[in-house]
């Protein structure tokens, strides 16, 4: 990655969406892993993704992110940015994108790498877009990609828990981070695509299921205004997203009870998923509820990895 000759670098984390019971609607910051983006004014119009490197993608990742800018989220978002800010169409724009958040793993890595883009166009050009806009941008890049849903992208740009209290028009509301809440995700390596994961959502739900998730909804906030780690794992239910994606999580039912069996408050899917967040207080046994299920996922055949990550207050920003 460049740091000179009027390069400049930005750093955007992973996320954690839909908090169990609040799909499209609530998710917050992880300190790390992240995406880390460089850009850089160029002679040549156009906005130019010229170097996607990956630190994130093991083996089991073997499908390359798009280099063209109309169909990876930075340049998508790096596009609009450009044009809610007015810049001339002439403007060239360079970007080298460094994968930090596993592509398909359900930690927001489009969002990552569209905030990032987005973020970086406002510093080079010092301009006072404001988070909202370039909200919008990532919006357009996330809904090119996977869908038009924000519970990635506003906490990777807001930092901390966000709700999305409204889409149209967008009202975005930060919510408090509970001093004492501590947590853990795993993710079995295997690639699961936002897309798949919405396709077999229900179109319709039952009253009785939606006044449940609701309810949760609210004990959620209130826990977060709490300090309250117990009330929100109990509020970690979620009965109309989670049975339909968990068959397409191998072993979903049992790394869950045996997270919670390990000693978790609450357990549910990270985002689409496939990963999973576990949360405990400042007392709680992450390092053995981890194992616990990383040896779920290995009785099926998956290898996986452990994140231990503070939830980060500040999202992107530049490094
Ligand atoms: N809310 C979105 C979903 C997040 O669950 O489909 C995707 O990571």
């Amino acid at each position: 990655m460049g740091s000179d000759s009027g390069w400049i670098q930005v750093y955007a984390p992973a996320t954690v969406a839909n908090c169990g019971p609040a799909f499209d609607t609530l998710g917050f910051a992880l300190e790390r892993p992240g995406d880390r983006l460089a850009a850089r004014w160029s002679a040549k119009p156009g906005v130019r993704l010229i170097e996607i490197s990956d630190e994130s993608i093991g083996a089991e990742h073997n499908l390359p992110l798009p280099r063209d800018p109309a169909k990876n989220t930075a340049g998508i978002a790096a596009i609009k940015a450009l044009k809610l800010a007015g810049a001339s169409a002439k403007r060239g724009l360079e970007l080298k994108l460094h994968k930090g958040v596993p592509p398909g793993s359900g930690l927001g890595s489009s969002a990552a790498s569209a905030v990032a883009a987005a973020w970086a166009v406002g510093e080079l050009l010092d301009s006072s877009l404001p988070r909202q806009a370039l909200l919008e941008a990532c919006l357009e890049a996330e809904a090119a990609v996977s869908g038009r849903f924000a519970d990635n992208i506003a906490p990777a740009l807001y930092g901390g828990f966000v709700l999305i209290r409204s889409y149209d028009p967008l009202e975005i509301i930060s919510l408090p981070v509970p001093p004492t809440l501590r947590l853990v995700i795993v993710r079995p390596h295997y690639r699961l695509l936002t897309k798949r994961a919405r396709a077999v959502l229900p179109e319709r739900v039952t009253l009785s299921a939606a006044v449940r998730n609701w309810a949760n909804v609210g004990a959620l906030v209130a826990a977060l205004y709490r300090d309250d780690p117990a009330l929100l794992g109990r509020a970690l239910q979620d009965e109309i997203v989670e049975p339909a994606r968990a068959p397409l999580i191998p072993g979903f039912a049992e790394a869950k009870a045996a997270a919670l069996q390990a000693g978790a408050l609450g357990c549910a899917i990270s985002g689409a998923g496939p990963a999973l967040f576990a949360i405990a207080d400042e007392a709680g046994p992450l390092e053995r509820i981890a194992q616990a299920i990383c040896r779920v996922f290995q009785a099926h055949g998956l290898e996986s990895s452990v994140y231990h990550s503070g939830i980060s207050t500040r999202g992107v920003h530049r490094i």
